[in-house]
Parts: structure tokens; C-alpha cells; sequence
């Protein structure tokens, strides 16, 4: 039920009333790729730069994504995100084009997420996720880490 109330403001004009939040969170984009590169540290360092597919969880306006692009340039890169204005801006900002970004709610039971990502089942090399967990409510988490284990070999985390 929840669920579907969020997809329903997809549609109407609270979306539009949210670029400019969603923009403003451009201003810390600088901090924001530093802090991701301990985890693209880690990546670089256990070997995963040559991965084919990759999901971002969480990925705001995409600016992470693109970085983590570039870094693993083989890849194709599936970026979700819960907030549609992330996601219109996301695509927006998007300058690599090897990025799928997709409107979806990583806690949803698993028959509920978007198609695309159920069809990557067991499919996605590396997850890539900064900063998200920590937003995601406690009781929300275990679904979402039951999605991640379907879909993934490896995964990497940060929390604020
Ligand atoms: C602090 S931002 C991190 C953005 C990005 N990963 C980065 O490193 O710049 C957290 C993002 O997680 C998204 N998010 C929160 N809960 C989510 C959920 N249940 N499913 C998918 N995305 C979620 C938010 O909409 C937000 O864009």
C-alpha cells in the first residue's frame, strides 16, 4: 500500500516541485565523490574494476554513478533511486549513457521490484552503495537486504 502511493506522486506535479531540491543537492558534490572513493578504493583494490554489471542503490542525482563509470568502464551500470526527482535529474545530469537509471524502492518484497532488476537476478557483479543504508528504516533493511543477496556476488556499503 505504501508502495503504491509513492508511485502515484510519480505522476502528478509533486515531482516538478522537487527539481530544485533534488539540484541543490548538487552543491555537496564534491564531498560526496570523496567520501564514495574509500569504497572505490576498496573496489580498485579487491580487483572489481572489470565487472560487466554493476547497481548503484541509492543513487541520488547519479554524479556518484557517473564516477564509479568511468572507473569501471566495461560495465553496465544500473543506478536505482526511491526519489523520482533524483531520478529525472539523474538522467538529466547524465553525460556517460551507459547508466540505466531506474525509479524504484529497494525495500519492496522482491515481486514488486521494477522487472528489469528482477530479470538481473543473481546477475549483478558489484553493488555500490554510499550512504543509503542509513536512511533505509531499521525494520525496511532485512527486505532490502534480501533483494541485494538475490541480485548480487558483491557488495559494498558505507553508512553516515
Ligand atoms: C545520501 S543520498 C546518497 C546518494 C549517492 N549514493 C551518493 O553517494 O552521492 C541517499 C539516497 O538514497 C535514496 N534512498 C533512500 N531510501 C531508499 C530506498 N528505500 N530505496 C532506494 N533509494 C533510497 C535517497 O532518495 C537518496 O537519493
Amino acid at each position: 500500500m505504501q508502495l503504491l502511493t509513492y508511485r502515484i506522486q510519480t505522476t502528478n506535479p509533486y515531482r516538478k516541485e522537487n527539481l530544485p531540491r533534488a539540484k541543490a543537492y548538487g552543491k555537496f558534490k564534491g564531498q560526496r565523490i570523496q567520501d564514495a572513493g574509500c569504497i572505490i578504493d576498496r573496489i580498485v583494490n579487491d580487483g572489481f574494476t572489470n565487472v560487466k554489471t554493476v547497481l548503484d542503490i541509492g543513487c541520488a542525482d547519479g554524479l556518484v554513478t557517473q564516477e564509479l563509470s568511468h572507473l569501471i568502464p566495461e560495465a553496465r551500470i544500473h543506478a536505482l533511486d526511491i526519489d523520482p526527482a533524483m531520478i529525472d535529474l539523474a538522467n538529466e545530469l547524465d553525460k556517460v549513457d551507459k547508466i540505466k537509471y531506474i525509479l524504484q524502492d529497494i525495500t519492496v518484497v522482491w515481486d514488486d521490484l521494477d522487472p528489469e532488476l528482477q530479470a538481473l537476478e543473481d546477475k549483478v557483479d558489484l553493488i555500490f552503495c554510499n550512504y543509503v543504508m542509513n536512511w533505509i528504516k531499521p525494520k525496511d533493511r532485512p527486505q532490502a537486504m534480501r533483494n541485494i543477496s538475490r541480485l548480487v556476488f558483491a557488495a559494498y556499503f558505507s553508512v553516515g
